[in-house]
């Protein structure tokens, strides 16, 4: 499964939730960047990593996720900030029907490199059929 669901941690003062590199999910965070104030109708992604795994979270409002590996695309909803998504390498990835209010934040698994990078479909499909 790539979609985890992670324990709140609550009390009444408010929630909680922790997670710890290579344990929470299955590689050390190099990297974290995050996504916000995006435009209504604006996808983001539309790329696949060589090497870099990510993990996705909507910390705030909700997003969507479609994952394609070059054979069939699954769409998962992203509406809880307590549910991760795991982004394996080699896996274009596309976010989009962004809420106004959504900050998605994203674990990486490398530095950022643009050579990591598949930006061209057309070169994944290749890649992934080969
Ligand atoms: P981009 O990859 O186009 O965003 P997305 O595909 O998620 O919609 O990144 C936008 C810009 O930010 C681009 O100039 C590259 C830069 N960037 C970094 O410098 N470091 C990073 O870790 C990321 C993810 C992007």
């Amino acid at each position: 499964m790539n979609i985890s669901t992670h324990k709140v941690l609550g009390d009444h003062r408010g929630q909680l939730i922790a997670i710890e590199s290579a344990s929470s999910i299955p590689f050390n965070i190099k990297r974290i960047f995050y996504i916000f104030g995006t435009q209504p109708g604006i996808p983001r992604g539309n790329h696949a990593h060589y090497k870099t795994k990510q993990y996705l979270i909507a910390v705030s409002g909700f997003c969507k996720v479609t994952f394609d590996d070059g054979q069939g695309q699954i769409t998962y909803d992203l509406d809880e900030p307590s549910k991760g998504l795991l982004q394996e390498a080699m896996i274009w990835g596309t976010m989009h029907d962004f809420s106004p209010d959504c900050v998605l934040l994203v674990l990486a698994s490398e530095h950022y490199d643009e050579n990591d990078y598949i930006r061209d479909y057309d070169h994944f499909l290749r890649q992934v059929s080969q």
